[in-house]
């Protein structure tokens, strides 16, 4: 068996997986530390970094046994490199390092971005370029132009907050708690979205950038209006509303990027790509359009390891012991 070991600890979730030369998972593992957030409404990244630490092997330990492997059967080791907490990603490389140094293996250093685009490519049904991949996470929201596997182009993303982001702020405007995403998503189900009219911003400015500061300041506005009590009677609506404008958004500039390039296959990926009305509002805009869109599955939306064995299939190992001094970048 020739597999690589990816591990990916770049934000809140500790990950590890086996995956093989040809896209397949032999196992992923992830370790989310939302519960230990919660209390703090967000990530807090020396609370995530000391995690990290506790966490890291145990986590590679299962993902080895998952896949009823040694580090002997692996052929290469992949890390996130960056972006991200630098506390956070200074406990991914520095195992990868120490467990590729060890056994004198290569070391594949990984750009999380390039990570959720390389979702795409696994077993099952993996998409191949060329295709335009709308990644919407927590910390980024791009259109990306992917021609080959080993790298894309930024076409369009966020001049301010990340979709994900403003997921995460609603949801605590609304006192829904953390993950705001998925918060968001379940109050939304009772709700209507048309309830509230947010702005869907930047949608006629012809760019294809994103922006959502001004929805959150719109719904900051509309809570304030409403008070404390009408806004907890109003919760699903205003869930409704809010998740409705940002897929709104999201929605539209991809279908500019479609319409003004012909781009003729779509990927979408990255956190927020779990949200169900996203899914939906996607699958409907392809199909009008005629496009082939690979839905990345949810767990491989969120952070995990299995995509950054992927990109890591596509990009230049570098050979003990090159990488001793390799180090992270938060940017
Ligand atoms: O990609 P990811 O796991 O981490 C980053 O790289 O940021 O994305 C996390 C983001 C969070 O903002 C979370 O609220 C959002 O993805 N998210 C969702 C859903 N699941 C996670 N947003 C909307 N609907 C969901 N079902
Ligand atoms: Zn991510």
């Amino acid at each position: 068996m020739s597999v690589i070991l990816g591990i990916e600890t770049s934000c809140d979730e500790t990950a590890a997986a086996l995956v093989t030369e040809e896209g397949e998972i032999r196992s992923s593992v992830v370790s989310s530390q939302a519960e230990l957030h919660a209390r703090y409404g967000g990530v807090v990244p020396e609370v995530a970094s000391r995690r990290h630490l506790e966490l890291v092997t145990p986590v590679i330990r299962e993902a080895l046994a998952e896949a009823d492997a040694g580090l002997e059967d692996v052929d290469r080791i992949a890390v996130t490199r960056g972006p991200g907490l630098i506390g956070a990603l200074l406990v991914g490389v520095n195992t990868a390092k120490s467990l590729a140094a060890a056994t004198e293996k290569p070391l594949i250093p990984v750009d999380h971005l390039h990570g959720h685009v390389a979702a795409a490519f696994l077993e099952p049904d993996p998409l191949e370029p060329p295709f335009l991949a709308l990644i919407a996470s927590g910390g980024h929201t791009l259109l990306a132009e992917v021609h080959d596997h080993r790298t894309f182009a930024v076409a369009g993303q966020t001049l301010d907050d990340a979709a994900g982001e403003a997921l995460d702020k609603a949801a605590r405007l609304l006192g829904l708690g953390f993950p705001g995403g998925p918060a968001i998503q379940r109050e939304a189900e009772s709700g209507d979205p048309e309830a509230f009219p947010l702005p869907i911003a930047m949608s006629h400015d012809g760019s294809l950038d994103f922006s959502f500061s001004g929805l959150k300041t719109a719904l900051v506005y509309a809570v304030r209006d409403l008070g404390a009590e009408a806004t907890a009677e109003r919760r699903a609506d205003l869930a409704a509303s809010f998740q409705s404008a940002v897929v709104g958004q999201l929605v539209a500039k991809l279908r500019r990027a479609i319409e003004t390039a012909g781009w003729e296959a779509v990927a979408l990926g990255g956190g927020v790509a779990a949200n169900a009305l996203l899914r939906e509002r996607t699958a409907e805009l392809c199909a009008e359009r005629g496009v082939r869109l690979k839905l990345v599955s949810p767990e491989l939306c969120t952070d995990n390891a299995a995509m950054i064995g992927s990109a890591a299939r596509h990009s230049e190992p570098i050979a003990y012991p090159g990488y001793l001094d390799l180090d992270a970048a938060a940017r």
